[in-house]
């Protein structure tokens, strides 16, 4: 239950909204202490604060008397969640670097409860890409951030940079469960924009071709279009993507950035080279499993009765990813003609991936080279279904489930 909230108060016009937010908090009986930065005095007075919560305030990290009312480490501890409102473009910054210069940086890297952020400041400064940045870093250490509206603001512009209204941050943060980014809905296709916003998606995807000879190869059947529609739903809700892809007949999509392989040992090292500067890797690419010892240098003459190529096997790139030390959220596919639950869970666990999207193959309708698709997606302790739609959508849906599992891993361990 979320009976004692901490509200730090930053410096900011949005300051005095924090006070009518300590007298909702209160009406609704939350025990609230409120911490002030020393420039958020300067808007308003802690005595205001004071008289709301009907507990001292603290506003100095290093203060005899005031450490001995409560230190920041009792306070941390006390408190069932933090909320930060308003949070400056500053104080978001020192966060997300994990800075501890203050009383309420120190209180955050001293918390393990959950931490909502609500932050108020110029529309320019909240569009700079750095402090864009900084809060794609919180969130994906399970921060919440209650989202700042659009309006008038105090400088006279107008744009998104106003702190939420004091009402709707008081339900989120009793109404709320913690840790987590807000919800996606898996069904729906305009709800991801944004939820990657910061985050880097590697994506393989296609076909890998295993030479024979100068004109012949073995491959598969993968159009790549699974793969490339992962690319655009994931730049789509913000991320910035690298696509790994085999030889495919499909333009990729502009803002991604395209490497282009061939075989599985190309794509191997493509992948593992970058994996550990992605946040996420999905592996969409068929890849395949078996390639020849030996690729001759001259076209192989026809012979007069059987022939035999021997095959050797191919490097797993996706379980290499995931024994990576700086490992990515790893996603990966399982193409199965039958059985393809108990496969797929096999995957799952045998190459330690985070998530796996099962699709039947060599079936009537789905899987390879076609435009529509379904997946029965699994992970350690659940599993969905995504019925049969476009693989434009169905990747917009698995991006949105991939981001919501992803949160609640962090969440998970964060909380540890
Ligand atoms: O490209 P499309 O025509 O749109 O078709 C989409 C698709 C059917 C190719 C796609 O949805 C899909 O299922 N991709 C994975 C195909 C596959 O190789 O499945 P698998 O069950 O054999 O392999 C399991 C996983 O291991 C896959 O994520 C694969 O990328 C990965 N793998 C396999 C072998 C290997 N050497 N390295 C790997 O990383």
């Amino acid at each position: 239950m979320n009976n004692r909230i901490l509200l730090a108060v930053c410096g900011g016009i949005a300051a005095y909204k924090a006070a009518e937010l300590t007298r909702l908090l209160r009406k609704k009986n939350v025990e609230v202490q409120v911490v002030m930065t020393e420039s958020a005095t300067q808007f308003v007075s802690a005595l205001t604060f004071q008289a709301l919560s009907g507990n001292p305030v603290q506003t100095r990290l290093l203060d005899e008397y005031e450490e001995q009312a409560m230190g920041h480490i009792h306070l941390a501890r006390w408190a069932s969640s933090i909320v930060i409102a308003p949070a400056t473009a500053n104080m978001i910054a020192k966060l997300s670097y994990g800075l501890a210069d203050d009383l309420v940086s120190t209180l955050c890297l001293a918390a393990t409860c959950p931490i909502y952020v609500a932050p108020a400041m110029n529309q320019a400064m909240w569009h700079n890409p750095v402090t864009q940045e900084n809060i794609a870093r919180l969130k994906q250490r399970g921060i919440s951030m209650i989202d700042p509206e659009q309006g008038e603001q105090a400088c006279g512009e107008t744009g998104i940079g106003r702190m939420a209204e004091p009402a709707s941050i008081c339900a989120r943060l009793i109404g709320d469960k913690p840790y987590l980014m807000p919800q996606t809905n898996v069904d729906s296709t305009q709800k991801t924009r944004g939820i990657l916003e910061g985050v880097k998606v590697l994506i393989s995807a296609g076909p890998t071709r295993e030479p024979l000879d100068p004109v012949r190869y073995i491959t598969n059947r993968s159009s790549g279009k699974m793969g490339y529609a992962l690319a655009e739903a994931a730049l789509q809700a913000g991320a910035s993507v690298t696509l790994v892809t085999g030889v495919v007949n499909l333009k990729a999509p502009a803002a991604a950035e395209v490497v282009q392989v061939e075989t599985a040992e190309q794509m191997y090292h493509a992948v593992t080279s970058r994996a550990q500067e992605h946040n996420i890797y999905i592996g969409a690419a068929a890849v395949a499993d078996y390639a020849p010892v030996q690729i001759k240098e001259q076209k192989i003459k026809t012979q007069a009765h059987e022939s035999t190529i021997i095959l050797q096997k191919t490097k797993d790139i996706l379980a290499a990813v995931a024994l990576l030390p700086h490992r990515p959220f790893v996603v990966g596919f399982a193409a199965e003609t039958h059985d393809l639950a108990v496969y797929a869970k096999g995957k799952l666990v045998r190459k330690k991936l985070d998530m796996i999207a099962a699709n039947w193959v060599g079936k009537e309708q789905g899987g390879f080279d076609r435009d529509e698709n379904s997946l029965h997606v699994f992970w350690h302790d659940g599993d969905k279904v995504l019925p049969m739609t476009s693989k434009t959508q169905l990747a917009q849906q698995l991006i949105a489930l991939i981001s919501k599992r992803m949160n609640e891993k962090m969440a998970a361990k964060i909380a540890l």
